[in-house]
């Protein structure tokens, strides 16, 4: 596996292996790698010829006051995960090259970025959304790999590629679990021990709401209602919010439909969780 720094290189690199005639497939992360990236990662692996991921902490997508300071880095940890998942070139590019200068140019995703998380975090999805289309332009992928972890940064950047044409086909992969069920993420090293077994009713309260899906409970608010039910039976825990939306469009249901996802964001502590469930 090769690292590569300098944006100019990856971009020359991609240009030669594109002539190559190799497929390239790309798996962006912020790092701190779990079995989460590590899934996309061999993916990529299988479905592409050449497979770059890249690790940078793009500071854009961070509010004031969000956690861009502390949050979780370990490169050398994160180059022998991506070694052992068979990364051919792992880009990892300076802040000081992505943002030479204040960030002047963005690209927003309007609609999707403004609701959920985009409502808790305003300007969030154009950091993400900025950054991704960067990230495309410099590595050129054929196919880019995301996690349905993040079910709302997927349909943001689906979005992107769809409204702007680029020829980039996105491929969203299922959450990866601990076994209790948590979803993996990078922010669950904040949480102390007790604050991790909290965090397993998140995904609870999601599978109880399938199964009453399954048992013909269809009612959103009484969805929602079960929901924060059963999240708020865990101490510690402070819901921010609780919808149940169409899978598409992220509008929130107000009567019954059969596809819908339930989109949960919590507080445990100083740690946000977020989780969700895609009923078909
Ligand atoms: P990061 O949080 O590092 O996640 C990188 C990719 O891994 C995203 O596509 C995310 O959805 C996926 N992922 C995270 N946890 C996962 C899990 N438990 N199961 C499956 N996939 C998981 O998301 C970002 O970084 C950034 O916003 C980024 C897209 C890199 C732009 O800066």
């Amino acid at each position: 596996m090769r690292i590569i720094h300098p944006i100019a290189k990856m971009q020359s690199l991609a240009e030669s292996l594109r002539n190559q005639g190799r497929t390239i497939g790309f798996v962006p992360t912020m790092g701190f790698l779990h079995e989460g990236h590590l899934s996309l990662m061999r993916a990529a692996r299988q479905e592409c010829d050449t497979v770059v991921a890249s690790i940078f902490v793009n500071p854009t997508q961070f509010g004031p006051g969000e956690d861009l300071e502390r949050y979780p880095r370990d490169a050398d940890g994160d180059r022998i995960k991506c070694e052992d998942a068979r990364v051919d070139y792992l880009f990892m590019p300076a802040a000081a090259d992505m943002y030479p200068e204040k960030p002047s140019v963005f690209v927003t995703v309007e609609g999707l970025s403004d609701v959920l998380e985009g409502a808790i975090r305003p300007g969030h999805f154009s950091g993400v959304a900025t950054v991704v289309s960067k990230l495309f332009h410099i590595v050129k992928p054929h196919k880019a790999f995301f996690g349905q972890k993040d079910y709302q940064q997927c349909a943001v950047i689906k979005r992107m590629v769809s409204g702007l044409n680029l020829d980039v086909k996105i491929i969203v992969l299922p959450t990866v679990r601990d076994q209790s069920g948590l979803a993996m993420s990078s922010r669950n090293s904040y949480l102390r021990d007790d604050e991790r077994r909290c965090a397993a009713v998140i995904h609870r309260a999601l599978s109880d709401a399938e199964q009453l899906v399954r048992n013909g409970v269809r009612q959103p608010e009484e969805l929602k209602k079960a929901i924060r039910r059963i999240l708020a039976g865990e101490q510690g825990v402070s819901i921010e919010y609780v919808e149940i939306a169409d899978p598409d469009s992220l509008t929130p249901l107000t009567s019954e439909q059969s596809r819908m996802v339930m989109l949960v964001a919590v507080r445990l502590g100083r740690t946000r969780l977020i989780d969700n469930l895609l009923v078909l």
